[in-house]
């Protein structure tokens, strides 16, 4: 069986995914994980494909046994791979609680590097791994400190991963995109903490986003910026110093 496994299928980019993943026809089945089940069935009745879902929290270790216990009784073909899980909190680093912290760094990273590690016995030669950082994770960022953090975690890990599987014939991408306005991270990320990004200027759609990032993948790019904003943002942490693109940042997200 080959599989589409995809995390954070509940909303926003994970939701985006399985829906185009769908039009895929070297696929049979599409996993859909979030912890929100009703929000998966509802997907699930509006694909082609059969899609299971798996209301699981990513943070839970039971949930991660869960899943290879899965994995190693059905041995599927895992052939597209997308962690996009994922949660982010704006505000001074004093002013996020450590349990907030904590479920960033629980989800963004270790959820993605379990599930990824699931499923790498699965993998071969064509399969597609796509792990969804954030143009945050190019520089430190203030107001964003522990979720920018969190990316540049997942980044570094998935660039690795790239290197280490490029012999295996298994694509690895870092996907990198800017603020997207019709998902429910902004939102969310912004709900306790009005006052600090106000604006959201060029923000681009899921749509976009995972058509450009499915694309990258297809091509094998180690990091995917999905968007001229992305590309430029990668470009200026490049050669910008970061004592220089911090205070940039700052500033930016003023205007
Ligand atoms: N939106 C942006 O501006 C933006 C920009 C750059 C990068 N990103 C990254 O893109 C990814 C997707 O975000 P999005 O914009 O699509 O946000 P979203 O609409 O809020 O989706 C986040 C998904 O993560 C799932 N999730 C959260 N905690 C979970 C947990 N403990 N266990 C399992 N699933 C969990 C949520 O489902 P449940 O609540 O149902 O569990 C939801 O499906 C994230 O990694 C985010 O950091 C977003």
């Amino acid at each position: 069986m080959k599989l589409a496994l995809v995390t954070g299928a509940s909303s926003g980019l994970g939701r985006e995914f399985v829906r185009q993943l769908d039009g895929e026809k070297d696929l049979d089945e599409i996993w859909a994980v979030a912890r929100r089940k009703e929000r998966l069935e509802e997907l699930a009745g509006q694909c082609v494909h059969t899609v299971r879902p798996l209301a699981l929290d990513l943070t839970q270790g039971e949930n991660i046994r869960f899943l290879k216990d899965l994995l190693s009784r059905e041995r599927p073909q895992v052939s597209v791979l997308v962690c996009a899980a994922g949660l982010g909190r704006i505000g001074k680093t004093w002013e996020i609680s450590d349990r907030d912290n904590d479920a960033m760094i629980d989800v963004n990273c270790k959820a993605a590097v379990d599930v990824t590690s699931a499923c790498l016995p699965y993998l071969g030669r064509g399969s597609r791994i796509l792990e969804i950082c954030s143009t945050a994770g190019f520089q430190p960022m203030p107001e964003l400190n522990v979720y920018a953090a969190t990316k540049a975690f997942l980044q570094s890990y998935t660039k690795t991963l790239h290197y280490e599987l490029l012999g295996k014939g298994i694509h690895v991408t870092a996907v990198c995109p800017y603020w997207i306005k019709d998902t429910e991270f902004i939102p969310r990320a912004k709900e306790w903490e009005p006052r600090g990004f106000r604006h959201f200027p060029l923000a681009s759609r899921a749509r976009t986003v995972v058509r450009w990032a499915l694309l990258d993948s297809r091509l094998n790019l180690w990091v995917s910026t999905p968007g001229p904003v992305c590309m430029v943002h990668r470009v200026a942490a490049k050669f910008i110093p970061h004592f220089v693109m911090v205070p940039l940042m700052d500033l930016l997200r003023r205007l």
